[in-house]
């Protein structure tokens, strides 16, 4: 059974959905940059306009009342809010956008989750080394500070950072997001290192100056895929497990909510790999330091963007060159038995998530958990009828069900992932999401119900009616 107070939500982010890309005085950022330049986004496409939430926010708010949700999650457009990214311009314009979103949340019983960055950092950050430069983690609580003192007298769930692996690996090492950098084996382990350092600053910032009014509670998304040996007792196969997990989920959570520091087997596995390879700039892997705030503690709940599982075994490197792959030493494979929907990365394995859930009540001392994220795609010709995103969701749903009731996991919330059909990063509209259909062809970009986000809405009266009923 789902606890009363239980968030049933949807999300969706700035860059993916608003639009508005030069609208009112805001900024650019890096993902306006990199979908401007040739070959970056299947087809040229980008977020110029994308759904226009800029200007059909109202839109938005009808589909969310359709759902019945209790809870929404957003992004702000950092450079929507600060055009060159620091506190010394304001552009009032974005305040009043957000203020309006939230404002109007608040008056249809929704609350907002907010998330401060996904992905768009503005480029005139970039132009200063992006999340490379160490100076990055001070001008991203300065940011922070500003969205508590100016929305955090409603806004009572924060998210720090999106997704820090996925900045930091699909941006820096693989180069298919904003802002494309392909600096394998180095510059990714930076950027998640100056994320961290920035989430903390921005949860001591909220602990210390705006918790006591605010009462509300923030945390970073972390994305994580239910890993397992490919084959059961192999001791290679555990062996690349556990450092695969090291390197993905561990990277990011094992500071916050561990030890302060990253995993010892990641350290060590890119110590001995920058060894072998004769690298001697020292370790790859930066340390925390003591004259900083504290890494360890800054998180209020777990924060969970969860999509696909995958078997691992040791290999998958890049030969003599330094990678992060040849550092992990893990292939991930899938089960033959797994469809695949959609995208092709996006196997569907609604048991994964209730075996992840129960992992991270037992390796995190059982933390308050929001599935921030997870979702089901779309490719090809449109589906209204999506019977198998509907199958989807309620068997996914109903895997939470079991790690509350049987596993004991202290699950707090469900976000499905994403209100509307949207602007998919590097696969721009091709890949769809949504629980809305939006008609990127038609200039009024009229949202559609899908199957799905009838389903949805049934499940979420279902549940609510029986914790009314108790
Ligand atoms: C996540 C990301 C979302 C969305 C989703 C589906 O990595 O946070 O913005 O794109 O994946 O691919």
């Amino acid at each position: 059974m789902f606890p009363c107070d239980f968030a049933w939500g949807a999300g969706t982010a700035a860059y993916q959905i608003e639009g508005g890309w030069q609208a009112d005085g805001k900024g650019p950022s890096i993902w306006d940059t990199f979908c401007h330049e040739k070959g970056r986004v299947f087809k040229e496409q980008n977020g110029d306009v994308a759904c226009n939430s800029y200007e059909l926010w109202e839109k938005d708010l009808e589909c969310i009342q359709q759902l019945g949700l209790t809870h929404y999650r957003l992004s702000l457009s950092w450079a929507r809010l600060l055009p060159n990214g620091t506190t010394q311009h304001v552009n009032q314009k974005g305040v009043q956008y957000y203020n309006k979103v939230i404002d109007d949340l608040l008056a249809c019983n929704v609350s907002p989750m907010v998330t401060l960055y996904h992905f768009d950092l503005p480029q005139a950050l970039q132009d200063q080394g992006g999340w490379k430069s160490p100076g990055i983690a001070t001008v991203f609580d300065s940011y922070a500070k500003f969205c508590f003192q100016t929305f955090g007298d409603r806004v009572k769930l924060w998210i720090t950072i999106n997704e820090p692996y996925v900045c930091a690996k699909l941006g820096h090492e693989d180069g298919i997001h904003a802002p494309g950098l392909k600096e394998p084996g180095i510059a990714a382990y930076l950027v998640g290192h100056n994320m961290l350092r920035a989430h903390a600053m921005a949860w001591h910032s909220y602990n210390s100056f705006y918790r006591p009014k605010q009462r509300g509670a923030v945390s970073l998304a972390i994305n994580s895929d239910w890993l397992e040996p490919l084959r059961p007792g192999c001791n290679e196969d555990i062996a690349a497990t556990e450092r695969d997990l090291a390197f993905t989920l561990g990277w990011f959570a094992w500071p916050v909510f561990v030890t302060g520091d990253y995993p010892e087997i990641m350290r060590s596995a890119i110590d001995s790999q920058s060894k072998q390879l004769g690298y001697s700039g020292g370790s790859r892997l930066p340390r925390f330091s003591q004259d900083e705030p504290a890494i360890l503690g800054t998180a209020d709940f777990f924060a969970l963007n969860h999509y696909t599982s995958r078997k691992v075994k040791p290999g998958g490197g890049c030969g003599q060159m330094l990678c992060m792959k040849s550092d992990r030493d893990a292939e991930e494979v899938l089960d033959p038995s797994w469809s695949i929907c959609g995208v092709s990365w996006l196997a569907v394995v609604p048991h994964g998530l209730r075996k992840l859930l129960k992992y991270i009540k037992d390796t995190f001392n059982n933390p308050a958990v929001y599935i921030t994220e997870n979702g089901f795609s779309q490719v090809g010709p449109l589906q209204i009828e999506d019977v198998q995103r509907c199958e989807f969701y309620k068997d996914t749903i109903s895997e939470v069900a079991k790690a509350i009731e049987e596993d004991g996991v202290n699950v707090r919330g469900y976000f499905a992932w994403s209100l509307l059909d949207n602007f998919e990063w590097a696969d721009g509209f091709s890949v769809r999401f949504g629980l809305f259909h939006v008609d990127f062809s038609d200039p009024k970009l009229s949202r559609t119900k899908y199957w799905s986000g009838q389903e949805y809405a049934k499940i979420i009266m279902k549940y609510k009616r029986a914790t009314d009923v108790q």
